[in-house]
């Protein structure tokens, strides 16, 4: 585990000194490790750009930052491993009804629960996508007559379609079932609009929507304590006002999840950060025990609810496998992104988050504008690969 926790040590760098490196490698395992005291210097035959090398070695700070969150977030995983009881008989799935499995969807229920800082969740391979298992807690929680409001502007675009924002075609959005619905636009800035978000709840608004991630918008991401405080803030207007956080991309790149700042309920996918790269399919529903029943009796039927469902195959072990990896793979990504952040904006291109801002979720914007820029630029890149050769 703890190897690839190294992997800057694998970054050509002329700067890097046994000081840097000897105390990394002490503090995280206690023992000692077999560490590349002596770098290889800088060569020109690195496979690195220039500016790679430089944005790394300008980056430790930051890198470090990535790590100790690494760690802190893979101890969780580990305590909520040790505290089911983790075995390789949850490995197994079933097949059929799934009824006689031998406990692993409900250790794995139970781990991810306290991972998250809910009281209960329900993690499945029969969640398509992250918008199936936001699309489950959405209709847990809201009736013919309710009111949703996503309260961090327009939501990702496949939920216009189960809103009702677009049309469905009669296919059963919520807009069909009789739900109203309302967007507070974002504020200027990109962020939530705190003064607008302070007067916007209704006596039938029953639920909140959140979104923790930019997704594929040029917008701020949140982080979990502005999360938290928009919770308050909307709680305060209408305290039965339930809040759904739609956390695609946002698992682990904090060390504190949304319903632990009072979130009644999450949904992601585990095909992105908490399937850790390995698990082939699946999302997750978690929060209150009351609310995630509800979303559980949409994935499958009311009276079913969390006990049926079969896992054939190897797919348990991937998803214990990959919730172990995850924080490490997070890690990975977001050491990537503060990567390309520098060095696009270095190059003179729009980055959103810049390079050393506190990062929120595994999602790099950077505007491409002027594309025969980009040209230029890859044609010096190309001369130059050429030219080694
Ligand atoms: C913020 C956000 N929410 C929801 C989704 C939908 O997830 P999926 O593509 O798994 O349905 C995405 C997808 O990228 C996203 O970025």
């Amino acid at each position: 585990m703890w190897g690839s926790s190294f992997s800057i040590l694998s970054y050509p760098s002329p700067n890097f000194t046994a000081s840097l490196l000897v105390p990394a490698a002490t503090l995280r395992s206690g023992t000692s490790l077999p560490v590349n005291l002596h770098p290889k210097p800088y060569t020109s035959d690195t496979p690195f750009a220039p500016e790679v090398v430089k944005a790394v070695d300008s980056l430790q700070y930051e890198f470090r930052a990535v790590d100790d969150l690494v760690a802190r977030n893979s101890a969780k995983v580990l305590k909520a491993f040790q505290n089911v009881r983790l075995g390789s008989h949850h490995f197994g799935g079933s097949t059929g009804y799934g009824h006689d499995e031998a406990g692993g969807r409900e250790a794995l229920d139970n781990a991810f629960a306290e991972i998250v800082g809910a009281e209960s969740a329900i993690v499945r391979s029969q969640f398509f996508s992250g918008t199936h298992a936001i699309t489950c807690a959405l209709f847990a929680l809201l009736r013919p007559g309710d009111e949703l409001l996503a309260v961090a502007g327009a939501p990702y675009d496949t939920l216009e379609e189960v809103i009702g924002k677009r049309d469905s075609q009669g296919l059963g959005s919520l807009k069909d079932f009789g739900v109203e619905y309302r967007e507070v636009p974002l504020a200027e800035d990109g962020g939530l609009d705190w003064e607008k978000l302070a007067s916007a709840l209704k006596p039938q608004t029953k639920c909140a929507l959140i979104q923790r991630s930019c997704g594929y918008s040029w917008r701020q991401s949140l982080s979990v304590d502005e999360i938290g405080k928009a919770i308050r803030l909307i709680k305060m207007q209408n305290p039965d006002c339930l809040v759904m956080v739609d956390n695609c991309y946002g698992e682990f790149v904090e060390t504190t999840e949304p319903p632990s700042v009072g979130a009644d309920l999450i949904a992601g996918s585990l095909i992105k950060n908490p399937g850790g790269t390995l698990a082939p399919c699946g999302g997750y529903v978690a929060g209150r025990a009351k609310w995630v029943k509800a979303a559980a009796a949409r994935l499958s039927a009311p009276g079913l609810g969390v006990d049926m469902g079969s896992t054939p195959g190897d797919i348990m072990r991937t998803f214990f496998q990959g919730l172990f990896l995850s924080p490490q793979m997070v890690g990975e990504a977001v050491k990537g992104m503060i990567l390309i952040a520098e060095v696009m904006q270095s190059k003179g291109y729009k980055v959103q988050p810049l390079p050393r801002a506190p990062r929120h979720d595994t999602v790099q914007q950077s505007s491409i504008c002027h594309f025969a820029k980009l040209l230029q630029n890859s044609k010096v890149h190309c001369h130059q690969i050429n030219k080694k050769k």
